[in-house]
């Protein structure tokens, strides 16, 4: 065990609680750290099926009610990994005791709550991230470096994609366990806070940040069975969505996401053209990057695939794992973003996205949404 303890308190145990469990347990066994993550607690309204989550996972004890959790003063860090309707409340209560914050995107519902959130971290002087794995895979992570030593030179375009499949049937119900994400009450938006903003996170980080945007959204089935009521009642959120926008280095970016591009589960696609250079990525083959150098030769000039994978500190992250040539995945991201956060408190020098970059998606998420009711280019503020 290391000297320097945080002791986790974990609220939620779907797929993000299990997701970061496994970063927590394994990062210390990749990454020589001065902090040690503990399981302390994890928390959930169903007592018997958060004791299974919390034995399976190695953590201590369990609670029930997330305030009784945040009362413990055995808890460092309170990791939020429950729909977004409760990420503000959880998070502000957090804060106001004094526990370092670890939240799962969106940050929030809307701009507004991210504000009220960003203040009182702030206040509180506590650290936070929030959960934007992405930038965490090894070739996304390359793509900035690329991007950052100017070899692309002056960009002109970025777009990127969020496409899945599993919202088509009408017979998938609203509301309720895993499917909270198709009722408005809980997710605040649909594909946009979801899944789109997993793109501008990335696309503000690689470009910087946006100016204007204008949307469409469309919801194809619009009426859904309610887990809650037993009725049908009309859907909320947005299935589809796509807008265009200005950057602020005046690059033109367009942007799509839907659950009803058959054939496709998660892809989350990127491509950045400048005027020296590509760079595409693609989800489904994660561990890879490709590049189109202009100023190689021009006889064999064309796109390159880079397998991200080698070490000698070439490739991100990679030095930490196997040997060159054998790639990681999805979970490995949260793995880096839990050693970035720890390197970060062991330096006093806090790993993003913080809370107060992730306000700046939050407010393309409004724009965005706005733009789509009002048929208007909107100003993201
Ligand atoms: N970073 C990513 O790529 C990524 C991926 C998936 C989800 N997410 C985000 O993670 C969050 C959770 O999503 P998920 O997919 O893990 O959802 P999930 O439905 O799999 O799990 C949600 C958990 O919250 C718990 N919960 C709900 N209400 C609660 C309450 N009042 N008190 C305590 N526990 C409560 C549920 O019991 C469940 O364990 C969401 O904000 C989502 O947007 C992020």
């Amino acid at each position: 065990m290391k000297e320097k303890q945080l002791r986790i308190g974990m609220i939620g145990y779907g797929f993000m609680g299990r997701a970061h469990s496994n970063a927590y347990a394994r990062v210390n066994q990749f990454f020589d750290l001065a902090y040690q993550p503990v399981l302390k607690a994890a928390c959930a309204r169903n007592v018997e099926a958060v004791q299974k989550f919390a034995d399976n996972w190695g953590y201590e004890s369990i609670e029930s009610d997330w305030k009784a959790l945040i009362a413990r003063d055995d808890i460092d860090a309170i990791d939020i990994c429950v729909p977004n309707n409760l990420h503000k409340e959880i998070a502000l209560a957090a804060a106001a005791a004094g526990k370092i914050i670890l939240c799962e995107k969106p940050l929030s519902m809307n701009a507004a709550e991210g504000i009220e959130m960003c203040e009182a971290v702030e206040k509180a002087g506590v650290a936070n991230m929030v959960w934007y794995n992405y930038r965490r895979v090894p070739a996304v992570t390359l793509a900035k470096q690329i991007i950052d030593s100017g070899r692309l030179g002056k960009v002109f375009h970025y777009r990127a994609n969020f496409l899945q499949d599993w919202t088509i049937s009408e017979d998938v119900p609203q509301g309720g366990a895993a499917l909270w994400r198709l009722d408005a009450a809980a997710a605040g938006s649909g594909v946009t806070g979801d899944l789109l903003a997993h793109c501008i996170d990335t696309a503000i980080w690689l470009n910087g940040g946006i100016r204007d945007v204008v949307a469409m959204t469309e919801t194809f089935v619009k009426e859904r069975v309610h887990a809650d009521t037993g009725k049908a009642e009309p859907v909320g959120i947005d299935d589809a969505c796509a807008f265009l926008c200005h950057f602020q280095n005046n690059s033109l970016g367009l942007f799509e996401s839907t659950r009803y591009a058959r054939g496709h589960k998660a892809l989350y696609t990127f491509e950045i053209n400048g005027e020296q250079g590509s760079l595409r990525w693609d989800l489904h083959d994660l561990h890879r990057l490709e590049f189109f150098d202009y100023n190689d030769e021009g006889a064999t000039r064309g796109w390159r695939s880079i397998h991200v994978t080698d070490h000698g500190g070439e490739h991100p992250y990679m030095d930490h794992w196997w040997v060159p040539g054998l790639q990681i995945g999805y979970e490995h991201s949260f793995v880096h973003q839990v050693a970035d956060f720890l390197k970060g408190l062991e330096d006093g020098k806090p790993a993003g996205p913080t809370f107060r970059d992730a306000l700046e998606t939050q407010r393309v998420c409004d724009a965005v949404l706005d733009s789509a009711k009002s048929r208007e280019w909107k100003n993201v503020t």
